[in-house]
């Protein structure tokens, strides 16, 4: 009886061992977007949007603070030159801000302006590639933003080094909602997502002029009956699979890039599903930011932890090492 009721246990706990888990890791906030993890400090950097904030969520002692930079934020990249130097960008703007992840901000530094053909418009997405170059995109808003609400055809993503700072290269154009950015393992692809197109678009990638080519769906969102909503940020791990928040799809999915294969579908408590990156010491924690901007009051009711950061832990595998921002000297 009791090797038997030992068994069981057994096959309880290896079973509930290999499924996610999904934990609340903050309160809820309007609209977070855009974590990023940096392994110097054990900090999990987000940005709450609309609110203009970054936060800064410390996994070893838990605690979470934030700074207010006025205007939408978005995105946040630690700066390879200091541990306490991040870009991040503002309306249209890149700023570099020195920041220990307190509650105040030393200095804030203006680096360039963006898409000014395009004076509504705003930066929505962006990330360092391995060689230290900024991709950031910039998404032309008209009024009150939703997958369908933007100003069609006005995005541009670009790619800003240390040379070109004050002459961003426009890298494709025109975009809609540029969101997800990820390269794999050999730096050889880059996997990106222009969510009204509810695709995975893979390009060939030139790892020594950050030269993008071949543009090629690799994975069709429409084709899966099992999933909806919008393609949003996206990461990628140590297999080269790919992560995708699905805004208004209230799940995270994980899809194999050379076959189009949906490999698992995880569900949160929030439909507005925002953006997904690998954190904690192992890379083994995959870190979900979400979104409680735009739901009615019964919807917010209905989703009490719509906005809040969540881990999902059990996933068997891991992410690479993030890359940092290489665009600004060490001095601010
Ligand atoms: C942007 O959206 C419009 C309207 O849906 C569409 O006609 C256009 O082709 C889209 N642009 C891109 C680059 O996908």
């Amino acid at each position: 009886m009791l090797v038997l009721l030992l068994i069981f246990t057994i096959v309880i706990y290896a079973f509930a061992f290999d499924k996610p888990i999904v934990h609340q890791v903050t309160k809820p906030i309007d609209h977070g977007e855009g974590p990023v993890w940096d392994p110097r400090t054990n900090l999990l950097y987000f940005v709450d949007v609309y609110e203009g904030r970054v936060l800064s969520y410390n996994y070893l002692t838990h605690k979470l603070n934030a700074i207010c930079l006025h205007g939408n934020t978005t995105p946040i990249v630690p700066s390879k030159s200091n541990p306490h130097v991040l870009i991040v960008g503002v309306e249209r703007s890149v700023f570099a801000i020195e920041w220990t992840g307190e509650n105040i901000i030393y200095s804030k530094k203006h680096l360039v302006t963006l898409s000014n053909q395009f004076p509504t418009s705003r930066i929505n997405d962006g990330k360092a590639d391995k060689n230290g170059r900024l991709w950031v995109a910039c998404l032309g808003t008209m009024g009150f933003e939703s997958p369908n609400g933007v100003s069609i055809n006005e995005g541009i993503l670009y790619s800003i080094t240390k040379d070109t700072l004050n002459y961003p290269l426009p890298v494709i154009q025109p975009v809609n909602i540029s969101n997800g950015m990820a390269w794999n393992k050999a730096n050889n692809k880059f996997y990106y997502i222009d969510t009204p197109t509810l695709s995975v678009t893979e390009y060939d990638y030139n790892k020594e002029s950050g030269v993008i080519s071949n543009p090629k769906i690799v994975f069709d969102l429409t084709k899966h009956e099992s999933i909806s909503g919008f393609p949003d940020g996206m990461t990628i791990d140590k297999d080269d699979n790919l992560w995708v928040a699905l805004l208004d799809g209230g799940v995270v999915i994980k899809i194999h890039p050379t076959t189009g294969d949906l490999l698992q579908i995880i569900a949160l408590p929030a439909k507005r599903i925002t953006s997904v990156t690998w954190g904690g010491p192992h890379l083994d924690i995959l870190f979900v930011t979400t979104s409680q901007h735009g739901l009615s009051p019964a919807e917010k009711i209905r989703e009490p932890a719509a906005g809040s950061l969540f881990a999902i832990t059990n996933l068997n595998t891991n992410g690479l090492p993030m890359f940092y921002a290489d665009i600004i000297e060490e001095i601010l």
